[in-house]
This record gives C-alpha cells, sequence and structure tokens, in this order.
C-alpha cells in the first residue's frame, strides 16, 4: 500500500495558528516577538529564505528587523549588529543567515548570539544544553522534523531512527534530539564513511534523509512500513522550470512512497517547518522575557 503523504504545508500552518494565538496573547499584554535578521551578501537561496522568514513573521504576529551587510563586510561589522540586537530589547531572536560569505569567521559570530535569544540553537552554550537533554532551542529543521513525526502519529518512544547525514544544522542535532529522553529513539548515526549503507537504512522504522545527495535513498534502501522524513533540498536544473531549478530532495520519492508507511514529498514537506519552528523559538523567547514561559 503506498504511504501516507505528510503534508508539512498543513502541519506548518496548524502550527503556525497555534503562534498566532500566543501572538495574540502577547499583544494583549503590548508585547511583539521581534526577530532581528542579519544577511550578509547576496546569495540568492539566503535572499529567499531570509524574505521568507521576514514575510511569515509579518502574517503571525511577531515583528522582525533586517540588517543587511555587503559580502565584504569585516567580522567587526558583522559582530557589532550581533551585539546590537543582543542589547535591544524589542529583539527576542537573533538570526544570522548561514552560510556566511567566505571569509567571515562563522562560529566567531555564531558564538557572539545571545543564548537566550538564540533560536537558531546554533551557539555552543545551546548545542551544549541539547546534548545534556537540558532545556534549550532546538535548531528549527531538526525540529521541524521531529514534529512532522511526531503530529503524524508515528511513535518515537523504542524506535529505531537512522539519520543519514551530520550536518551542523540538521543531522548532528537530529541524532541529539531523537535520544532525548522524551523522545527516546536508538538513533543510527550515518555518514559518507559509512560501509554499506542499506544495511544501515533497511533496519530504520523512522529514516531521515539529511545528506544533500538528490536519490541518495533508494526503494531497495527502506524497510517495508518505515516513515521517511526527507530533508534534503537540493536544486537540479530543468529548464522547463519557472526558476531554472527544481527542489529534488534525498529520497527517490515515487519509488520509496510505494514502500514506506509515511513520507514527506520535496516541497511541501521539511521545508515549510523550518521557518515555522523558528516563529515558535522565537514566540517562546518573548514568553520567556515576559515571565509567561
Ligand atoms: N541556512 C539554511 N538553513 C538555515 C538555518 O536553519 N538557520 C540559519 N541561520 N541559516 C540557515
Amino acid at each position: 500500500m503506498a504511504a501516507q503523504i505528510i503534508d508539512g504545508k498543513k502541519v506548518a500552518e496548524d502550527i503556525r495558528a497555534e503562534v498566532r494565538d500566543r501572538t495574540a496573547r502577547l499583544a494583549s499584554k503590548g508585547i511583539v516577538p521581534g526577530l532581528g535578521v542579519i544577511l550578509v551578501g547576496e546569495d540568492p537561496a539566503s535572499v529567499s529564505y531570509v524574505t521568507g522568514k521576514e514575510k511569515a513573521c509579518a502574517e503571525n504576529g511577531l515583528a522582525s528587523f533586517e540588517r543587511r551587510l555587503p559580502a565584504t563586510a569585516t567580522d567587526a561589522q558583522v559582530l557589532a549588529l550581533v551585539e546590537a540586537f543582543n542589547k535591544d530589547p524589542k529583539v527576542h531572536g537573533i538570526l544570522v543567515q548561514l552560510p556566511l560569505p567566505r571569509g567571515l569567521d562563522e562560529r566567531k559570530i555564531i558564538g557572539a548570539i545571545s543564548p537566550d535569544k538564540d533560536v537558531d540553537g546554533l551557539t555552543p552554550i545551546n548545542i551544549g544544553r541539547m546534548s545534556l537533554d537540558e532545556p534549550c532551542f532546538l535548531p528549527c529543521t531538526p525540529a521541524g522534523c521531529i514534529e512532522l513525526i511526531r503530529r503524524s502519529g508515528v511513535v518515537m518512544d523504542g524506535a529505531r531512527a537512522v539519520v543519514v547525514g551530520r550536518s551542523n544544522l540538521v543531522g548532528r542535532p537530529l541524532i541529539n534530539i531523537l535520544t532525548r529522553k522524551s523522545i527516546n529513539a536508538t538513533v543510527t548515526a550515518c555518514h559518507t564513511g559509512t560501509r554499506n549503507l542499506a544495511a544501515h537504512t533497511r533496519e530504520a522504522e523512522i529514516l531521515i534523509a539529511c545528506a544533500g545527495k538528490v536519490g541518495l535513498i533508494t526503494a531497495d534502501m527502506v524497510r517495508p512500513g518505515a516513515c521517511v522524513i526527507d530533508v534534503g533540498v537540493n536544486r537540479v536544473e530543468d529548464s522547463t522550470a519557472k526558476n531554472g531549478f527544481r527542489l529534488k530532495g534525498d529520497v527517490d520519492y515515487a519509488a520509496v512512497k510505494e514502500v514506506a508507511s509515511f513520507i514527506t514529498p520535496v516541497p511541501g514537506g521539511v521545508g515549510p517547518m523550518t521557518i515555522t519552528m523558528l516563529l515558535v523559538n522565537t514566540t517562546l523567547s518573548a514568553e520567556r522575557a515576559a515571565g509567561l514561559a
């Protein structure tokens, strides 16, 4: 039987409705959750992400404050913007869009974000808290994957989960989050050094592909009845597409959906969740600042 398609747009909209309830409650107390966004350079994908984040803020009762610098900016210039946002009481969350242009010290810049405003969950302090299973802001794309699984009714407690990919933004945090006591999955971390990848993925009751390789996961690599989450957003040239490219996942969707029990499409699966979880984290930060959470 073909898999149930996990509709990321629908789940994202359900969560955004919850965010709107929360921002309305804050508004009645004169508080508007604020997201400070720093964009350095003009990478088209980053510009498009940032535009999407600001639009989502406006639509859901949050404010956004954008600061742009040219790709030639220095560490000191970017750090000055981070510091200003750290001090600004109207800003409850700070997002430095990644990747930063070459030459900038990403670790230093991300590390300068106040942990209490690190709604992207990328500072070393937040990552430490996550690893220690302490309360923290969870990085948005991994948190979005978890919400998709949870809201599909798939049991994570005790499940065998396999994560394919170990990026700092997605794979590593996922490996971490899935083992939290509140989630309690058993996790295998696969990456480019993994021998016989298929032997691992075939064991997965929950399979999360975040390797950034088009069509890496084929149907023969998937356990019948698995829940398959595809984080891949690979741009594949296509002259018939409006922008000249199409987004393709890491999973061979057409074939795998005949084997899995749940599957996320690309686009329309994990993608809409990332910005949504940023709204959730920023709203939570504002609630915490006001002593309401
Ligand atoms: N670039 C791609 N995804 C992300 C993300 O989740 N956060 C930031 N800051 N940059 C990104």
